[in-house]
């Protein structure tokens, strides 16, 4: 039977009993993590956020009514003890837990609350995903989840002080509003007063911070939800935290940069202790793609992206030569791991780049005694592979793979993307380091096939590079914008920029995205009129806290560093959302489900 607390009084956090409490009385409450009858000893291991501590209690000292009770404790039953701290002697010393050097003898014990056998062993991290999810709250009582949201805890908290010391205003923004131009699809809430009416929720704060800083509140930040329906990936969720920070009179990037460089320093140092070189390293948008074939570049680990296009030309291999007049060719090198890559390994490497639409994979490497292995040496002169071989200083055991396109951003990504999977797979990558940059200069525009037209690149109030302004009416591709990344770890954990605030740059910027005058007054006609009225230069970014929390944490899945996640097809298998509603529901939405019910 459970029992009423009644006045027992908790003293100290189960992690939190020590080896100079020893002789003290003290009362934990928690969670009973194991048990061990040995007949006249029970031990128990109790566990709270703090962590564990073992009590014990021998039949030989206690009184029987006590013992018997202590016997009917399960897994997980809520218990609260009170007694006096031991130390543990010789082979009882438990050098693997924070308490392991103490025990606490049971002179008091409260059944609080009973519990059924769980549906998994709670802190079994290998039991099924579908079942952890749907019992969260047990997969929560897990160490390491709960480090996790400690951690993130600790971020926000470390946020707030950092910004707030340096002027910024925590200023909430509506959820339920119009719809916002971050690019994904946006979660609509049907409107019952305006029937046939929508409010979007908010893919960011974007218009709201920057009409904040119309308003003159100067510095803006908000730690808050973003709602955004696009396909799930391993670090994105249709809803995610932002860090969402916006500051006036700024206009340039280094203005932005210095601040945040701040706020990011004191994270580190708050959660991992960790001082952080500054400035942060900075690399523009051209460079790390010639370089790294990212616009997140891992630099971890070295494996820069070599280009050999200026030395094919008359190589005799079509392919190459081709791919030179109007792209490019460029190779990766994979040192001392020529002996581990298999026929069958290069025909996976092959289906890895043309996922990245690559056509294809050559390679070419010596092999550990120091023989050519190369997959288009019928085709080239044995001096070509000799200059070849100089020119990317190949060793044996080394091998270049390269891949060569018309389209230079093709060769690029697709071995971008083959170097950062050849480092995993050969463990390359220094994990217990921290590689920091801001990613600069990323272009104003980029080219939609799908819609025929130029789309931003980042949102359309991005401004572009002052000396790159008339390059906007007649080569928009080639327009910078003053729009940046904080890379960390090959992850993008953050992006802003410095924003249009002069009208006339508003107006090109709207018309080389081809939206007609309608348009522009349909969707942005508040916020462009805002900017009317007086409006300060002004910057920003925003940072994905669940990023964030991952990288500092080590957390391989988003999933990991969110109290109550979805799964990959945007469900909560725990309450079950989404669900089906009430027709009553609908009726006063005035909508009807035509199809689709699941
Ligand atoms: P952006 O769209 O780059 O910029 O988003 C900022 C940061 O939010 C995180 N993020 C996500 N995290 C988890 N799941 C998702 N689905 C997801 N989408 C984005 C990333 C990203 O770097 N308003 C602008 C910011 C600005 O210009 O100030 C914006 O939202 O870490
Ligand atoms: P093939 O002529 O098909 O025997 O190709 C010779 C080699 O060139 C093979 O290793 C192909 O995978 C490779 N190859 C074909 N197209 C490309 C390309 N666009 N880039 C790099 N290698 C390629």
């Amino acid at each position: 039977m459970a029992e009423f607390l009644s006045g027992m009084k908790r003293t100290v956090r189960c992690g939190e009993v020590t080896a100079d409490m020893v002789g003290q009385e003290v009362t934990v409450m928690g969670w009973t993590n194991r048990r061990r009858n040995l007949g006249s000893l029970l031990f128990f291991q109790i566990r709270d956020i703090s962590g564990i501590v073992q009590a014990v209690l021998d039949s030989n000292k206690a009184d029987e009514a006590l013992f018997s009770k202590a016997e009917t404790v399960r897994l997980e039953y809520v218990i609260a003890v009170r007694g006096k701290v031991l130390r543990r002697t010789g082979p009882n010393v438990n050098p693997n837990m924070k308490t392991g050097e103490v025990e606490i003898e049971i002179s008091e014990l409260r059944i609080l609350s009973e519990a059924e056998v769980t549906p998994f062993n709670v802190g079994d991290a290998n039991a099924g995903e579908a079942l952890r999810l749907k019992y969260r709250y047990l997969d929560l009582r897990r160490e390491d989840l709960q480090r996790n949201l400690i951690v993130r805890s600790k971020i926000a908290q470390t946020t707030r002080k950092y910004l707030s010391d340096n002027g910024f205003l925590e200023i909430e923004t509506p959820f339920l509003g119009k719809s916002t131009p971050e690019g994904a699809r946006d979660y609509l809430v049907p409107s019952r007063v305006h029937q046939g009416k929508f409010y979007a929720l908010p893919q960011s704060p974007q218009i709201f911070k920057q009409l904040l800083m119309v308003s003159g509140m100067d510095r803006y930040f908000q730690i808050v939800k973003c709602f955004r329906d696009e396909d799930l990936r391993a670090n994105r969720q249709p809803e995610f935290t932002q860090i969402d920070i916006e500051m006036s009179f700024v206009d340039k990037e280094e203005d932005v940069f210095e601040i945040i460089e701040g706020l990011i320093s004191a994270i580190f140092k708050d959660v991992k202790g960790l001082e952080l070189k500054r400035p942060f390293a900075r690399m523009a948008y051209a460079d790390a793609m010639a370089n790294y074939g990212s616009d997140k570049p891992d630099l971890r680990f070295d494996m820069k992206l070599r280009d050999i296009t200026g030395i094919v030309d008359g190589c005799g291999f079509g392919v190459f030569e081709n791919a030179a007049k109007s792209g490019s060719v460029r190779c990766v090198v994979l040192k001392n791991h020529e002996s581990d890559v298999s026929r069958k390994e290069i025909d996976k490497l092959t289906d890895l780049v043309k996922t990245y639409k690559a056509k294809g994979l050559a390679y070419y490497g010596k092999t550990a005694d120091g023989a050519d292995r190369c997959s288009f040496a019928k085709f080239v002169p044995a001096e070509f592979l000799d200059r070849l071989a100089a020119e990317l200083c190949l060793e044996n055991n080394d091998i270049a793979f390269i891949v060569a396109d018309a389209d230079d951003e093709t060769t690029c990504v697709s071995l971008g993307a083959l170097r950062c999977h050849l480092a995993e797979k050969f463990s390359l990558i220094d994990k217990d380091r921290y590689e920091i940059l801001w990613l600069t200069d990323f272009p104003l525009f980029e080219y939609s096939e799908d819609e025929g037209r130029f789309v931003a690149k980042h949102h359309p109030f991005t401004s572009p590079k002052n000396e790159d302004v008339p390059l906007m009416k007649t080569a928009p591709e080639k327009v910078r914008a003053k729009a940046y990344d904080l890379v960390i770890n090959g992850e993008e954990a953050g992006g802003g920029s410095l924003r249009i605030y002069n009208r006339d740059i508003q107006k090109l910027m709207f018309e080389t995205l081809g939206f007609t005058d309608e348009e522009i007054a349909r969707k942005f006609g508040f916020f462009v009129n805002a900017f009317n009225y007086g409006t300060p230069p002004h910057g920003g970014i925003a940072f994905g806290l669940d990023r964030l929390t991952m990288l500092l944490t080590g957390a391989t899945s988003i999933k990991d560093v969110i109290a109550f996640p979805k799964m990959q097809n945007a469900c909560d298998l725990m309450t079950e959302a989404p669900d089906v509603v009430e027709d009553k529901q609908l009726k006063e939405l005035g909508i009807e489900i035509s199809a689709g019910k699941d």
